[in-house]
């Protein structure tokens, strides 16, 4: 959306309005796409391996099956949301445990320790900063330290 500043001088306005038209140029939104989540879970086969699907903002979107049970960890410095696309899935806190049905999320803020579970297959939407490690401050076999873009 492009926001005009108020302003009583008509000629600043349109100076404004020009600046705004340049900024966003043909040719850049031309190579804006579109994005099927249901296509490109077809193409993940493994559990807890998270991929890029979008980036935005220093954040990314992540796509990632789940399937059992993961590690406790927590992020000192990122919040995380893990968003339900297909199935169902339970995240795990020290005092409590929340289950995530289809199209509902959560948001774990930093330092808080968890671990997701699944009991069955489930496809979830992370959506965090780029930095953020799947593992937090735990290092297993289950760390990824690079993660394959679709
Ligand atoms: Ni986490």
């Amino acid at each position: 959306m492009v926001r005009r500043p108020a302003s009583h001088n008509a000629n600043i306005d349109d100076k404004f309005h020009c600046f705004s038209v340049n900024a966003i140029t043909i040719a850049e939104a031309g190579t804006v796409e579109k994005v099927n989540v249901a296509e490109k879970f077809k193409e993940i086969e493994d559990y807890w391996n998270p991929r890029i699907v979008g980036e935005l903002n220093g954040q990314q979107v992540k796509l990632v099956r789940l399937k059992g049970e993961f590690v406790w960890h927590h992020h000192e410095n990122e919040d995380e949301m893990f968003l339900v696309v297909k199935g169902k899935f339970r995240i795990e806190f020290h005092d409590r445990q929340v289950w995530l049905n289809e199209g509902e999320f959560i948001v774990v803020p930093r330092n808080v320790e968890h671990r997701p579970v699944a009991e069955e297959d489930a496809h979830v939407l992370l959506f965090e900063p780029a930095s953020t490690l799947n593992t937090g401050n735990v290092r297993n076999e289950r760390t990824r330290d690079r993660l394959h873009t679709l």
